[in-house]
């Protein structure tokens, strides 16, 4: 090569070398910051607004919002798959699971922020990125500062409520068992703690931690790592659990007695004074290896603020589907698009009978609060 021509290459290299390093710093794992800059630019805004108005009108939409995140990333990815109330191969979806059910709050947000954008880019934005957007726009309303979440995902074309049992944390679960879950899923101990911290709003049914303030063990009615008095408290808020008991009617407490609105630190406080509805929670406090980051989020809410933004980033790339070849974008987030150019078979359907809510809470019995 002559020496004109490595000049000339040298030229070109070092001219493209500083976008290449843009370009780098923009993409996660395939995703890309404003990655509907030019086919929908006003996606962004609008899933906000929507967030925004419903969360105006209802707070409890805020935690609702982040939760089905969570729930779609940890199970099979991000890839909206909690949305489908079917799937084509006739599984039952992962809606119907005993961890989601009627305990899902916020689905029908997702819908209005899917049709309005639907009516302005048809078939252009996933169901799946439009939940990690309304995720962070939730934690932005209940008080987190704003972080960037990246676009690209594609939505799944299956949902399976048989995919959570042993791989999805349940309120009985202690650190050790959460943290092997946690980096099954690429998540560290840390993360653990501080996605914990999304528990400083929103809250639980009695029926989730019932079991800590009656008949908790054979020597003690209640669980002694509860404060007494906020056991006491409990207490008069959910009743004794009784067989014919309706989970759907059970009282829900806030996580967090004293900023339940707010994502902030205060959950860690509360871990620490021994005022925590779940197991799952308590054990950060009471493990020696997760209590020294509770004290410190619990002394430094910047510190908690900005790792949570961080950790939600971490899990908005979870398994994520990118390929053009693999998933789609749904044009409604409940149900995946009919294949082009195929009449839709009228399908034989034998409807499941409906599940009785007692058989749900048997479900979470056995399997929600067996200990490791
Ligand atoms: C570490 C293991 C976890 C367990 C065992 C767990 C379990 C639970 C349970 C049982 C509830 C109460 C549901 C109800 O009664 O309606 C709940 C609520 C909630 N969870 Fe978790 N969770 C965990 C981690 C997470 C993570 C990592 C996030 C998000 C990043 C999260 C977000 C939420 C939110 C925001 C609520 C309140 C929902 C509402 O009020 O509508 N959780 N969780």
């Amino acid at each position: 090569m002559s020496m004109a021509m490595l000049f000339l290459l040298s030229l070109v290299l070092a001219s493209s070398a500083p976008r290449l390093a843009v370009v780098e710093a923009l993409v996660v794992d395939g995703l890309k910051m404003g990655f509907y800059n030019r086919t929908c630019p006003e996606a962004e805004q609008v899933i906000r607004n929507v967030v925004q108005t419903e969360v105006g009108m209802d707070r409890t939409i805020a935690p609702g919002l982040i939760r089905i995140f969570f729930h779609d990333c940890f199970i099979t990815g991000c890839d909206a798959s909690i949305l489908l109330d079917e799937s084509p191969s006739g599984d039952v979806p992962e809606k119907e699971s005993s961890a989601n059910g009627f305990t899902l709050h916020g689905l029908r947000t997702i819908d209005v922020a899917k049709s309005t954008i639907e009516a302005m880019c048809p078939r252009t934005v996933s169901c799946s990125d439009i939940l990690s957007f309304a995720a962070r726009d939730a934690a932005v309303a209940a008080g987190l500062p704003s972080y960037e979440v990246a676009g690209g995902r594609r939505d799944g074309v299956h949902s399976r409520m048989d995919d959570l049992p042993g791989n999805f944390p349940v309120p009985g679960h202690t650190v050790p068992r959460l943290t092997e879950l946690f980096q099954s899923r690429g998540l560290s101990q840390e993360d653990l703690v501080t996605l914990s911290g999304a528990h400083s709003i929103g809250g639980a049914h009695c029926f989730m931690f019932s079991n800590r303030i009656y008949g908790f063990s054979k020597t003690s009615e209640i669980d002694p790592s509860l404060d007494p008095a906020y056991a006491e408290r409990l207490r008069k808020i959910c009743p004794r659990p009784r067989p014919d008991d309706d989970p759907e009617a059970a009282p829900k407490v806030d996580f967090d007695e004293r900023t339940g609105q707010k994502l902030d630190n205060s959950y860690y406080q509360e871990l620490l004074a021994r005022r925590s509805l779940l197991t799952s929670d308590n054990t950060l406090a009471m493990d020696p290896q997760t209590r020294p980051l509770v004290e410190q989020y619990a002394k430094d809410d910047a510190l908690f603020q900005k790792r949570f933004g961080e950790a939600m980033q971490k899990v908005s790339a979870l398994d994520v589907i990118i390929q053009k070849t693999k998933g789609q974008i749904r044009r409604d987030c409940r149900m995946v698009n009919k294949a082009r150019g195929i009449r839709w078979m009228p399908m034989l359907h034998f409807p499941k009978p409906p599940k009785h809510p007692m058989l749900q809470m048997i479900n979470w019995f056995i399997r929600g609060f067996q200990r490791d």
